[in-house]
């Protein structure tokens, strides 16, 4: 049986204006005002995140931000560091998503250093990991995300992670329609819970929530979450109406 709380995180990418953004919170924190036993998350962009803030305190829903810079602060013109995250309201952050690693140069040492400056600054971060098709179909899968999982989460200790996130999002299951098959979501999900107890302890293994992510929708999403090691999900397009993603939220 699972003891882990599930957390249902929208990640709303590049889209909606701060009106919309500010919509669109409001009507989730409506919908999903009487459910419990779930963590709720949204992600919209930096411009909203002071305005949604402002919705969802106090509510059901917690903020996140899609990125950050492990520095504190200095002359990086264009970031945003973790303490400002804080400052905006935010309590989670999205580390490492394939969008940024695909196409704005993210690494798994720039991954590392962002977790470390979010842990810091009290976030709680939401690590993303997964496989390309090519990956996949060359039988690679467990070998890219072995070497994901070690160097995103290298030099840390177990009693460093005690909020981490794990976001398993195979990249050829994103915005593709194209969802893993539970039994397929819930290897790779046993693995990586298995590499986080040999490279940390049975205890951050047991505890660590593993989300999946890719192509999630209301009607997937139950039998998703039949399975063991899956303990919620990261949702891109579905995220985007509150009505579709507050059926998410209440996937039981
Ligand atoms: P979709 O749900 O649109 O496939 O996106 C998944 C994702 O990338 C969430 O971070």
């Amino acid at each position: 049986m699972r003891n882990r709380t599930p957390l249902i995180a929208g990640n709303w990418k590049m889209y909606k204006i701060t009106p919309e953004a500010v919509d669109t919170a409001r009507q989730l924190v409506k919908l999903v005002a009487d459910c419990s036993n779930v963590d709720i998350m949204i992600a919209p962009v930096f411009t909203a995140l002071d305005p949604v803030s402002g919705v969802v305190r106090g509510s059901r829903v917690a903020l996140g931000a899609q990125n950050l810079h492990w520095e504190k602060e200095g002359a990086y013109t264009g970031e945003i560091s973790a303490d400002m995250l804080v400052s905006a309201g935010c309590q989670y952050v999205i580390i490492g998503h394939s969008e940024r690693r695909q196409y704005f140069g993210e690494t798994d040492e720039t991954v590392n250093q962002k977790i470390r400056a979010a842990i810091d600054a009290g976030l709680i971060p939401v690590f993303c990991v997964g496989e390309s098709e090519a990956d996949r179909e060359a039988g690679q899968t467990f070998s890219v995300l072995d070497k994901q999982v070690k160097m995103g989460l290298d030099k840390y200790f177990a009693k460093d992670l005690g909020t981490l996130v794990i976001a398993y999002e195979p990249v050829w299951a994103i915005g593709t329609g194209k969802t893993a098959t539970k039994e397929q979501a819930q290897e790779v999900h046993a693995y990586i819970r298995s590499l986080i107890d040999q490279l940390f302890d049975q205890a951050l293994a047991q505890s660590l929530r593993i989300l999946y992510g890719g192509s999630v929708k209301p009607d997937n999403i139950a039998a998703l979450m039949e399975m063991p090691d899956i303990d919620g999900a990261l949702v891109g397009g579905a995220s985007l109406d509150a009505g579709s993603f507050s059926k998410i939220v209440k996937f039981k």
